[in-house]
């Protein structure tokens, strides 16, 4: 047989072969077999050089054809088998229900802490924050907290090598914004402050707070008491009625304590305001002049107020939940009541 005649016989055997290949790994084997580079095709190209000059090119040509009638065969089959296995899949059914999707929803912390926030922006106030990372000055000594006062201790404050600390309140975002921005100031702190307490259920050793601090000129304790007013109702609903207790910060001047009304009982006395009507709430007072000379502001033209609160109270008064811990263990059957 001439080699012409050879490669027709393969060609005429690969295309008898192929249409039967019934899966993808026979195709793969046919075409290492017939088209491969030490298959039947190239083995018999091996004899290319035997021929005369007038041959080579005809049988070179015919290799080629031959070539290309296999692969176009086995393409085919390939597609073929391709086609068929998803014609093995389950049909699609369009009228099915869609699955839904569940979302992820906002945790008791972010749902009480966007909420105020956003009751404070719509009063004027503007987001600021600062670092959770703090030095002793913006977080003790410009709020007027004297070195010797416990809460600058160890026991009671995280403090890093370098003398820094975690912040153990909102308050140094009040010192950063001044120290860069001249009056008048009104501005909402939210974040997250810690302290040394040893957990239990009304204590975490970090937890929220909100500040707020308003400075301008001719600013009153009757203004902190309208805005706190004010706050209360649009956080705990209409009703709720606020007053002051004298108290102590070394930041204010005065300082004083504010309640709110409890909203369980609606003042009447019950468990959760141990039976007193009163919610201890915020921290409050006027901007101390020491403090506004710490930032350089003049305290003979510049009045002001400030407030903190914590977050985490708020929200266990405001949906009954027992134990600070169930707002920081994750478990989806608490957090999916929100
Ligand atoms: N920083 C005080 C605290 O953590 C709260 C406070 C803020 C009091 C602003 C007065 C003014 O207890």
């Amino acid at each position: 047989m001439s080699l012409i005649e050879q490669l027709e016989a393969v060609l005429a055997e690969a295309l008898a072969t192929i249409p039967g290949a019934a899966d993808a790994a026979t195709v793969e084997a046919l075409k290492v077999k017939y088209v491969g580079r030490r298959g039947a095709v190239s083995e018999l190209m091996r004899g290319l050089g035997g021929l005369s000059a007038e041959e080579r090119p005809v049988v070179g040509q015919t290799a080629n054809r031959v070539k290309a009638e296999i692969d176009t065969a086995l393409a085919a089959a390939a597609d073929r088998l391709a086609a068929s296995q998803a014609a093995a899949l389950p049909p699609l059914d369009v009228t099915l229900p869609g699955r839904r999707r569940r979302l992820g929803h906002k945790h008791p912390i972010s749902l009480v802490m966007d909420d105020a926030v956003a009751v404070l922006r719509r009063m004027g106030f503007i987001v600021a924050e600062g670092p959770e990372i703090e030095t002793i000055w913006h977080n003790f000594d410009a709020l007027n907290t004297p070195p010797d006062h416990p809460s600058r201790e160890p026991k009671d404050t995280f403090y890093f090598p370098d003398g820094r600390i975690l912040r153990t309140q909102t308050s140094p975002v009040q010192i950063r914004v001044m120290e860069k921005q001249q009056p008048p100031v009104r501005i909402v702190c939210p974040g997250r402050v810690y302290r040394r307490d040893t957990p239990d259920a009304t204590h975490g050793m970090n937890f929220h707070q909100i500040e707020g601090l308003y400075v301008d000129r001719n600013v009153s304790l009757a203004d902190l008491k309208g805005t706190l007013a004010a706050f209360a109702a649009e956080m705990l609903g209409p009703g709720t009625k606020i007053r002051f207790r004298p108290h102590f910060f070394p930041f204010t001047e005065p300082s004083v304590e504010c309640d709110f009304s409890c909203i369980m009982c609606g003042g009447k006395g019950c468990r959760v305001c141990k039976h007193s009507g009163w919610l201890e709430i915020a921290g409050a007072g006027m901007v101390n002049p020491k403090v506004f000379k710490a930032v350089n502001y003049d305290p003979e033209i510049w009045t002001g107020y400030a407030f903190g609160m914590g977050i985490e109270r708020i929200a266990m008064i405001r949906y009954a939940i027992p134990d600070i811990r169930f707002l920081y263990e994750n478990d989806l059957r608490f957090l999916q009541q929100f």
